[in-house]
Order: structure tokens, then C-alpha cells, then sequence
């Protein structure tokens, strides 16, 4: 059986995300692609819980706390739910991954590069998604977009100058990764975006 394609959907807040994965999920559906949707953190019940402790957080995390602890979540949502089922051959869109902790505790709060590469070798040294979709807005329009939610989480709550940081460590990811990574401007349209991601799919399909 053919291995399963794995797509991972980042931006900052308010870049478009949530909106994509559930459209792609409906257009892959529709061509009859097995499917698994997750997110990250989240996506395993251990993840879920440290999703709503991170985010739900009253008191002060450092950030190295936070990235070991979302290195930790990953590890066990790649054993139990990423790997299995690329294995049976599902395509697996997964709203964050690595990319956001490169970008937000990496950028956004400080931690090295260096550190982050060391977990990230540690814990999916052989796992690369197959396809990184980059919803790139400025923070001035995540920030608008956002601003419309009611209950910002810990994340949401930050300023611009985080959100920048945060955006320009995602283009540096970018950089780095070409190929791997492609960048999606957030402030197109929504059926424009669509037409881009059809196309992009239709390439990984055929690969
Ligand atoms: P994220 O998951 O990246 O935080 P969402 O998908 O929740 O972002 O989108 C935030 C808000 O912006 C939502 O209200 C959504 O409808 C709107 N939105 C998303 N993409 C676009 C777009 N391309 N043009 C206009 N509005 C958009
Ligand atoms: P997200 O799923 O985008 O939340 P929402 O759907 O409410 O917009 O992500 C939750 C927050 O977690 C987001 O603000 C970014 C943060 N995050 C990190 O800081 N590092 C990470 O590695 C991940 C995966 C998320």
C-alpha cells in the first residue's frame, strides 16, 4: 500500500488555518482520499490535555517548558495517531506542527534555534511533512482577524511585536526549507487560496 501524505497547515493567529483545513478536509474527502484531521497541540488525549493547560494557562510558562513539553506531545501524536495512519496509506492534515515552535517559542519567545533543532532531531528525525502550507499574513491583519474572537487564548492575547517575531521566524523556516514549505498569502482571497491548494494537492497526488 502507498504511503499516506502527510500536510501540516501554519501561520500566525488569525492567517486563515482553521478556515483551510476545514475546506481541504472536504475537498480530499469528496476525491475519496482517506483522511485523518488533527491539530497540534492536541490531536492524542495526553496532547489535548497539555492543550488546554499551555493555552489555558494562569501563571507564567518559560518558554523552554513550553517547547519541551510540546516536543513531548508531538512524540506521543506521532506514535499514536501521525505514523499509523500514513502507514495505512491516509493523507494526515495536521493544523501545526514543528514549524509552530520554531516560530512562536523559537521567534516569538527567545528559545535557540539550536535547542529546538536538537528536539526536533530527538523526537522525528525521520518524519518530515511531506507538504508545509504557510498562510502568511502581517501581524496588523492577524491581529484584526483575531480581535473578532471573543475568548482570545494565552497565544492570542500577545502583541504585535510577538506576532512579527513569530512571522518572520516562519519565513526564515521557510527559507530553509523550500521545498518542503510553501507560502500561501493569507491576505488573497478565499477562493483564490482554495485554486492554489487544489493545485497544490493535485501535485502531491500525482507524486
Ligand atoms: P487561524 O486558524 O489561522 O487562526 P482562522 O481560519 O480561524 O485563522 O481565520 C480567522 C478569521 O479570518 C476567521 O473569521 C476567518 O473566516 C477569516 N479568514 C480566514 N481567511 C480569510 C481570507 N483569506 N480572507 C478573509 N477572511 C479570512
Ligand atoms: P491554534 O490551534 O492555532 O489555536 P486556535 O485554533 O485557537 O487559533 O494554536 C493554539 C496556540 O498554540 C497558537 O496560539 C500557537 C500556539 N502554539 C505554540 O506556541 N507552539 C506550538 O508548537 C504549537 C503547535 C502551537
Amino acid at each position: 500500500m502507498k504511503r499516506g501524505r502527510f500536510i501540516t497547515f501554519e501561520g500566525i493567529d488569525g492567517a486563515g488555518k482553521s478556515t483551510h483545513v476545514a475546506w481541504a478536509e472536504r475537498f480530499l474527502r469528496r476525491r475519496g482520499i482517506p483522511l485523518v484531521v488533527t491539530r497540534e497541540p492536541g490531536g492524542t488525549p495526553l496532547g489535548e490535555k497539555l492543550r488546554e493547560l499551555l493555552l489555558g494557562a494562569s501563571r507564567p510558562v518559560a518558554a523552554e517548558t513550553e517547547a519541551l513539553l510540546l516536543f513531548a506531545a508531538r512524540r506521543q501524536h506521532i506514535e499514536e495517531v501521525i505514523l499509523p495512519a500514513l502507514q495505512r496509506g491516509k493523507w494526515v492534515l495536521c493544523d501545526r506542527f514543528t514549524d509552530a515552535t520554531f516560530a512562536y517559542q523559537g521567534g516569538g519567545s527567545g528559545v535557540p534555534a539550536k535547542k529546538l533543532e536538537a528536539l526536533e532531531t530527538w523526537v522525528h528525525a525521520r518524519l518530515q511533512p511531506d507538504l508545509t502550507l504557510l498562510f502568511d499574513v502581517s501581524a496588523e491583519l492577524g491581529r484584526e482577524r483575531v480581535s473578532r474572537i471573543k475568548s482570545p487564548d494565552r497565544f492570542e492575547r500577545e502583541g504585535a511585536a510577538f506576532f512579527r517575531r513569530v512571522r518572520n521566524a516562519y519565513l526564515r523556516r521557510m527559507r530553509e526549507a523550500p521545498r518542503r514549505i510553501v507560502r500561501i498569502d493569507g491576505g488573497n482571497s478565499i477562493p483564490q487560496i482554495r485554486e492554489e491548494l487544489e493545485a497544490l494537492f493535485e501535485r502531491l497526488w500525482k507524486k
